[in-house]
């Protein structure tokens, strides 16, 4: 194997030929934000918060999809990569719903605390808001395409993971939309409700469905009708 010798925010390292930015940054305890990264599936390089500073290159890079070369320079923590990523923030947050103390995620979010890292109060865009259907029709996930931020990792966990390939992105610029074929509800879709969706999304656009107050109400107050559903048996692949 092949290494190549790099530095990072003054530290130099040596890392096999192939590997990352990224990776080799969090080899040596540089930490750098992600969202559509997931450590256990391809990386795509959309959402563009893990940026850095190449010494050379034209524009910041990507981290996550940016191999590492010999003689590289990176910065992680310069004025203008913390400029680019709060930017990348405040444009997600600028179309994200403003519910975060009554979101089932709030304090368990990826883009809330990516936010809360970069110091931002404010949102210097106005963004238009989208108003799809929640897709609550099935008895184990809740999906609410309002707080997708099309980083795509539910897709890569149902197709890479999951084998099921129930996700796909959906038409182009603001109205894309990571759904079922056909925008189907995914009672209707081939999905086995294994719940990896839920797992990898990073903000509450897949949710697992939270049954507490009902099954609480059905068994304190029986004289009233409550329906429960449960949960299908889980296929793993
Ligand atoms: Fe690298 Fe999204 S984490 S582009």
């Amino acid at each position: 194997m092949e290494y190549v010798n790099i530095t990072i925010d003054g530290q130099q390292v040596q890392m096999p030929q192939g590997t990352t930015v990224l990776e080799a940054a969090r080899s040596i305890g540089v930490k750098i934000p992600t969202l559509c990264y997931h450590p256990e599936y391809k990386p795509e390089g959309s959402c563009r918060i893990c940026l850095v500073e190449v010494v050379g290159a034209r524009s910041l890079v990507a981290s996550c999809v940016f191999p590492v070369s010999e003689g590289m320079v990176v910065n992680t923590n310069t004025t203008d990569v913390r400029e680019a990523r709060r930017a990348v923030v405040e444009l997600l947050l600028a179309n994200h719903p403003e519910d975060c103390l009554s979101c089932q995620r709030n304090l368990h979010c990826e883009l809330q605390k990516i936010a809360a890292d970069c110091g931002i109060r404010k949102i210097r865009f106005e963004g238009e808001k989208k108003d799809y259907p929640v897709d609550n029709d099935n008895p184990a996930l809740v999906r609410n395409q309002n707080k997708c931020i099309l980083c795509g990792r539910c897709i890569r966990a149902c197709s890479e993971l999951q084998g099921v390939n129930v996700y796909t992105f959906a038409n182009r610029g603001f109205n894309t939309t990571v759904s079922p074929a056909f925008n189907v509800g995914l009672h209707n879709a081939a999905c086995t409700f294994c719940g990896q969706c839920a797992n990898v999304c990073p903000t509450a656009a897949i949710v697992e469905k939270d049954d507490t107050k009902e099954v609480w109400e059905a068994l304190h107050n029986p004289t009233k009708h409550v329906v429960v559903q449960t949960a299908p048996a889980v296929r793993v692949a």
